[in-house]
């Protein structure tokens, strides 16, 4: 990877989640835009300490923090690191999410929470401290023409129904009136907020999805443009919703998923 176009210069950007698969992607692709970044991880210490030296090799500033979004407490003190390490937060990208998947009639108590509190709770608790943030540290027209950037990692699951994964998909649709709501109510402050929606991207939660050729087949019936999404694609995404070039976009969702949400199963039926 080369340094390309800095277009977050004197910025900070927290991701959460950030130890592997989209959330490390897009760390790394924030810091290669310039701006600073604090690499939230809840487990994975290596991950993270990997995604701060990618960022340090290419002359960014990183640093790695250890929380769990859906404790309050954890994210109140991530946040107060975040400042005083670089200043601010600009950029927030409620990224930590997982998959706790069971057929219904199995799917346990401990389970349903679990996903919602740190897929949903985790988000909430994340822009609470980020907006509290913005708000104290006030307009830099110099770096931005926003107040603040959220952006949340929805999933196509925010409108596709899914058997097997009723806690993640509630969770994720969760996610997309929180995001609306948010943006509603935060507009006025100039805060800018939306959702990135991937589809079925290269990464350790779906392993079992890609990992042979014969499942990677099946899963490509899904996906109209017929690859499987690499994290640089989000991480792509990522970068440019943060940035100015997108300052209009707001309230929206944005379905990076080769074509996943346009009912495929029709190609050649209905
Ligand atoms: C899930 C993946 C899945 C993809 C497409 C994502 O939100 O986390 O496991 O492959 O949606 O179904």
């Amino acid at each position: 990877m080369e340094l390309n176009q800095k277009r977050l210069s004197g910025q900070t950007a927290l991701v959460t989640g950030a130890s592997s698969g989209i959330g490390k992607a897009c760390a790394i692709a924030l810091g290669m835009d310039g701006a600073n970044v604090i690499v939230n991880y809840a487990g994975n210490s290596a991950g993270a300490d990997e995604a701060v030296a990618n960022i340090h090799a290419l002359g960014g500033r990183a640093m790695a923090f250890k929380a769990d979004v859906s404790k309050q407490e954890q994210v109140k003190a991530m946040f107060q690191s975040a400042v005083e390490a670089f200043g601010t937060v600009d950029i927030l990208v409620n990224n930590a999410g997982l998959q706790k998947d069971a057929p219904f009639m199995e799917m346990s108590l401990a389970d349903w929470q679990f996903v919602l509190d740190v897929n949903l709770t985790g988000q909430f608790l994340c822009s609470q401290e980020a907006v509290r943030e913005f708000h104290r540290r006030g307009m830099r027209t110099e770096v931005s023409k926003a107040l603040g950037k959220i952006i949340c990692m929805s999933s196509v699951h925010e409108l596709i129904p899914w058997a097997g994964h009723v806690n993640y998909a509630a969770s994720k649709g969760g996610v997309m009136l929180m995001m609306k709501s948010l943006a509603q109510e935060l507009g006025p402050m100039k805060i800018r907020v939306n959702s990135i929606a991937p589809g079925a991207i290269k990464t350790p939660i779906n392993r079992m999805a890609w990992e042979t050729p014969e499942a990677e087949q099946r899963l490509l019936r899904l996906i109209p443009y017929k690859r499987v999404g690499l994290t640089e694609d989000i991480g792509n995404v990522c970068c440019w919703l943060a940035s100015d070039e997108s300052d209009y976009i707001h309230g929206t969702t944005i379905f990076v998923d080769g074509g996943m949400t346009l009912y495929p199963g029709f190609e050649d039926n209905g």
